[in-house]
């Protein structure tokens, strides 16, 4: 076709050979003509590989890259990435087009803001994260949309680039994900060495005072036995010094006789009795055996108080039918002491209660706790009641005290391990944590009601057959 006008030109110069003149005129026209053509046909190739190579260019990106013209947001040209990965329709129906005809209108419509914004503000626009439905499901991509300005500065396309960050976005999430499970497997393995230590201690605690426990039955039982007889014979001693006593009285009447017998005698004797003052020994020495007698049996009470206390069961065995009353009468007799040196007044109140299963030992510990903590808080002056009751499905053992109460801002923390208000040397804060622990071991429970100024009431509830340890009942 490139050759078709040079070749009429010159049939039509054949047809007219007597204008020489203007045929060579016209063959060099033609001759001009062809070489413009020729030049034009390789400006043209030359712009097509210009165009093929800015096309390739394009096309080869591995990121997402659309262009829209300003004034429509419509699609002029997209990248081999924005067509086959992203939106998944062909090239030719995706010119003209624009976001809302391929995205869910939430998504165009968000998309459609940023490139207005951009389109106004004239300046590149960094989108850190978009989502974006593709044909390959939600991708999330990092998008840089660029104005395109013309001479004027007017802005007449709009270019996105978008970069996948999806891979890196699920990766940074497993690790977040995984961070928070290390987070919270330290958290509780924290939790469980703090726990774990807790209980190292309580442990600790409560074996000291089963071996307490074992040592004061042992002493007991030592201090039994001689105790026995020396209150045997000082009731023998008692009866026969009665009889003693009646004799010398009859001596005494005889006195007479025996001066006028033996007078140097007698002299001797009514020495040797003003000496040794008999008739106060006379006087006393019944009242003197009768206190020792009382002093003896206020031992064996001591005595029998201690071994009720430690009883000597296997820690942690639990007896069936355990009657609570009398370990409580034997362990209020046991701070009796401690009452008495702080001035407190002690009552019992003990009425009838079903016998329970339970370590009659451990039960009388969780008393001890609880009636020292009473005196300890009512002081001088004070005065501390403990009764039984029978209640449903169980018993409960109440400690009522007059001291100053518990200050609501610790009220949740007396069960703490080590928690104390006492002074250093004086509490463990052991006490009623190790107490909670019995109760429940027990499956029974522990409260308190405190009024600050009105004193305190700590009742300790035990069922009658706790759930938990039937299985251990020892018969
Ligand atoms: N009856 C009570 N009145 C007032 N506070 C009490 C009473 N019983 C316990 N508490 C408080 O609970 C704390 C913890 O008691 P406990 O565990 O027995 O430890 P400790 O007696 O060694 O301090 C006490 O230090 C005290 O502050
Ligand atoms: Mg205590």
């Amino acid at each position: 076709m490139a050759n078709d006008p040079a070749s009429s030109v010159e049939k039509d110069a054949a047809a007219v050979p007597s204008e020489s003149a203007d045929v060579a005129g016209l063959r060099r026209s033609v001759e001009l003509l062809t070489q413009q053509v020729a030049e034009l046909q390789k400006d043209n190739e030359r712009l097509r590989h210009v165009e093929w190579f800015a096309d390739s260019i394009f096309d080869n990106i591995p990121d997402m890259v659309f262009v829209k013209d300003a004034e429509h947001l419509r699609w002029v040209r997209l990248n081999r990435v924005a067509v086959e990965d992203y939106i998944g329709r062909p090239r030719e129906w995706l010119i003209g087009r624009s976001d809302a005809d391929v995205f869910p209108p939430e998504e165009a419509e968000f998309f459609n803001r940023i490139d207005r914004a951009v389109l106004a503000s004239g300046k590149m626009l960094d989108v850190p994260e978009e989502a974006c439905h593709t044909p390959r499901g939600i991708r999330y991509i990092h998008t840089k949309k660029i104005p395109l300005l013309d001479e004027q500065g007017v802005p007449r396309y709009l270019m996105g680039i978008s970069h996948d960050i999806t891979a890196r976005k699920r990766v940074l999430q497993e690790l977040e994900a995984k961070n928070g499970q290390l987070e919270e497997a330290i958290r509780s393995e924290q939790e469980a060495h703090h726990a774990l230590k807790q209980a190292q201690s309580r442990m600790l605690q409560s074996e000291k005072l089963a071996a307490l426990g074992s040592l004061v039955a042992g002493v007991a039982h030592e201090v039994n036995n001689p105790l026995a007889f020396v209150i045997n014979n000082v009731a023998v001693l008692q009866r026969d010094f009665a009889e003693i006593i009646e004799l010398l009285q009859l001596y005494r009447e005889a006195e007479t006789a025996l001066g006028q017998a033996d007078a140097q005698a007698l002299q001797k004797i009514r020495a040797a009795a003003a000496r040794m003052d008999v008739v106060y020994i006379l006087e006393n020495l019944q009242s003197t055996l009768a206190r020792s007698r009382e002093g003896l049996s206020r031992i064996q009470q001591i005595v029998r108080d201690l071994r009720e206390f430690s009883r000597q069961e296997a820690v942690g065995t639990v007896q069936q039918g355990t009657e609570l009353n009398t370990g409580i009468a034997a362990t209020v007799n046991i701070v009796r002491g401690q009452a008495k040196s702080n001035g407190v007044e002690l009552e019992m109140d003990l009425t009838p209660i079903p016998g329970i299963t339970c370590s009659p030992s451990r039960i009388n510990q969780v008393v001890l706790n609880i009636l020292s903590n009473a005196i300890d808080a009512s002081g001088n002056g004070g005065k501390v009641m403990i009764g039984t009751r029978a209640v449903d499905g169980g018993v409960e053992i109440w400690v009522q005290d007059s001291g100053p109460g518990i200050d609501p801002a610790v009220r949740d923390r007396i069960f703490d391990p080590f928690f104390t208000t006492k002074p250093q040397g004086k509490g463990t804060g052991l006490g009623l944590s190790i107490s909670h622990g019995i109760v429940a071991d027990h499956g029974g429970s522990i409260r308190f009601e405190s009024t600050p100024g009105q004193g305190t009431c700590f009742t300790v509830f035990l069922p009658l057959v706790p759930a938990r340890t039937e299985a251990r009942i020892v018969k």
